[in-house]
């Protein structure tokens, strides 16, 4: 089956998920599109969308994509700041669905973490100054130094076993 795999990456995360698909694609399908929504991607049959979370869903960018999509066999994949809960990762995940019309065969999606940029620490790291007992931002300092090394190739190898999960035909 032919496919395109669009993306949208602000900081890299998701672009290393999006080139690891590629490879482990290129034995079985043929790619016809790769890189950021485009119209071009529109000609296969198959769209692997990739998204970085942004507050709770996908980008601007991605959404407007998403709803010119009609017909086609979507996966999406993504990667987000705050890991822990497997529930936030359905909603999200949910949450980019929603975004795609209803003709269209959703397929189950893959999320996994994606570290953020050191301000975001910094930000945090500044609220614990002004209160050292603000647990809330501990909580995210913890998370954004769990972050930091992902995706690992441990998220690269789970994105390949819910590859080969994929209904493909
Ligand atoms: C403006 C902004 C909003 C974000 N909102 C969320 C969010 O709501 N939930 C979350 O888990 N991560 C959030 N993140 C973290 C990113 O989704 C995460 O770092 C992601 O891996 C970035 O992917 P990229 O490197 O492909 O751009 C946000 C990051 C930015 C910059």
């Amino acid at each position: 089956m032919n496919c395109s795999i669009v993306y949208s990456s602000r900081t890299g995360n998701t672009a290393r998920l999006a080139g690891t698909l590629k490879d482990l694609l290129a034995q079985d399908h043929t790619c016809l599109y790769f890189g950021a929504p485009d119209a071009r991607a529109l000609q296969a049959d198959l769209l692997f969308v990739g998204f970085w979370t942004d507050r709770g869903s996908c980008d601007q960018l991605l959404r407007d994509f998403l709803q010119t999509v009609h017909g086609k066999t979507v996966a999406l994949f993504g990667t987000a700041g705050f890991g822990s809960d497997p529930a936030y990762f359905e909603q999200i995940l949910g949450n980019v669905a929603a975004c795609l019309p209803a003709d269209n065969r959703l397929l189950p999606g893959f999320l996994c973490q994606g570290r953020m940029p050191q301000a975001v620490r910094e930000r945090y790291e500044h609220q614990l100054e002004q209160d050292a007992n603000d647990s809330r931002a501990k909580r995210m300092i913890e998370n954004f130094d769990t972050a930091l090394s992902h995706p690992s190739e441990t998220d690269l190898q789970a994105l390949g076993s819910w590859l080969g999960s994929l209904p493909l035909v």
